[in-house]
């Protein structure tokens, strides 16, 4: 297997330490161990004060399964299986359903694993491209002509990395219907789930919408804890899953067992944990609108529907790359150019779920001032 280089990653390993403001991140402002552990419970805290550091089971804690079967209506503890991070289930599952011969359907510009995996595996990939000029919409009637008898998986990110979008109901109806008649799989990147603008947009889970779908989830992004690299993938496809399981022998066999404690905690806790994410993304999102709105002779905006990252366009004629680098320097403020993802426009991703971001935007604007005006 031959894996192009993960250019998003590349970038990020560069500068994501180096830098004071990264506003371009996609997580939520990683939540602090104290009041992790502050909101556990007498179960829970005992799990982690008695926790022995040996292996665990493969296919996760069976008390983490079940909390996280709670997120969706048709799945149990054993329609669940947990990754290291969102990356090693996309990573294992695109391996099991892609290979030579077949074909995958995949939202483009969007997070490089999910084409490049399936296209190392062998498969044939078609990038399903959104365009600013449609918001960025899902073009479901585009992408339903573009399955092929030997499509084996689709892959939509929604709320979606970088652009924010989310499709309406009908829309993510008619697919999940047309795929589920096809017993084609929907891999349904749902790693920026519950943070919709309005919780009444919020998607049916792939786990829920027919047998073939599947959701992904993760603890990085709407739940703030990144640092667990605790993912999972939920799916009524029990066959499928166990394939899933055998491969994951060969990455990385369990989760690590503190994790998986924390994971539990975090999510038996989501309501408080989900309401602080809410509240951080939904105050940076009105500076963002703010900024746009008074900036838009130089930034075109198209507001997110969903997730924490926005996908705007610098109007200046100066490349965003290099505007990017010049920001960085002077400023020490992090964006990310499109080129990272591959795509050639003048876009670059912000992100809005870290808490110093009103500081950050300061930063950008006296930047602009300096060398737009
Ligand atoms: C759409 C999408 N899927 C998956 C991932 C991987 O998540 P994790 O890093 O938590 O494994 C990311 C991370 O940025 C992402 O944006």
């Amino acid at each position: 297997m031959r894996l192009a280089e993960f250019a998003l990653e590349r970038y990020f390993a560069r500068w994501e330490f180096a830098v004071r403001y990264l506003l371009c991140a996609s997580d939520v402002e990683g939540l602090p161990m104290a009041s992790l552990l502050a909101m556990a419970d007498d179960e829970t805290r005992a799990l982690w004060n008695d926790l022995r550091l040996g292996y665990t089971e493969s296919t996760g804690h069976p008390l983490l399964r079940a909390e996280i079967a709670e997120l969706y209506e048709h799945a149990g503890p054993d329609d669940v299986l947990v990754f290291a991070g969102a990356e090693e289930a996309i990573f294992c599952l695109l391996n099991v359903v892609a290979g030579p011969g077949d074909h995958a359907i995949v939202t483009w510009p969007g997070y490089q694993s999910l084409y490049e995996v399936a296209r190392a595996a062998g498969a044939d990939v078609t990038l399903h491209e959104l365009h600013e000029a449609d918001q960025w919409s899902l073009d479901v009637e585009r992408l339903i002509a573009s399955l092929r008898p030997e499509t084996r998986v689709v892959v939509v990110n929604a709320p979606h990395n970088p652009t924010g979008m989310l499709p309406a109901h009908a829309e993510w109806a008619r697919l999940t219907d047309e795929l589920a008649d096809r017993k084609i799989h929907l891999l349904s990147d749902e790693v920026y789930r519950f943070l919709e603008r309005d919780e009444r947009d919020a998607l049916l889970p792939g786990a829920d919408a027919y047998t073939q779908g599947i959701s992904l989830g993760v603890m990085s992004k709407s739940l703030a804890m990144a640092g667990l690299r605790i993912g999972w993938l939920a799916t009524r496809d029990r066959d499928l899953l166990a394939r899933c399981a055998a491969f994951k022998d060969y990455t990385t066999i369990c989760s690590s067992a503190p994790s998986e404690i924390l994971a539990l905690i975090g999510l038996r806790a989501r309501d408080r944990v989900l309401a602080r994410s809410r509240r951080i993304v939904a105050d940076n999102l009105e500076l963002l609108d703010d900024f746009f709105r008074r900036r838009a002779a130089w930034f075109s905006w198209v507001r997110p529907r969903a997730g924490s990252v926005g996908f705007p366009r610098l109007l200046a004629p100066i490349p965003i790359d290099e505007f990017a680098a010049g920001l960085v320097e002077a400023e020490g403020v992090l964006l990310l150019p499109a080129s990272q993802f591959g795509h050639p426009g003048n876009h670059f991703r912000i992100g809005f779920g870290r808490e110093n971001l009103p500081e950050a935007l300061g930063q950008l604007e006296a930047y602009a001032e300096r060398t737009l005006a």
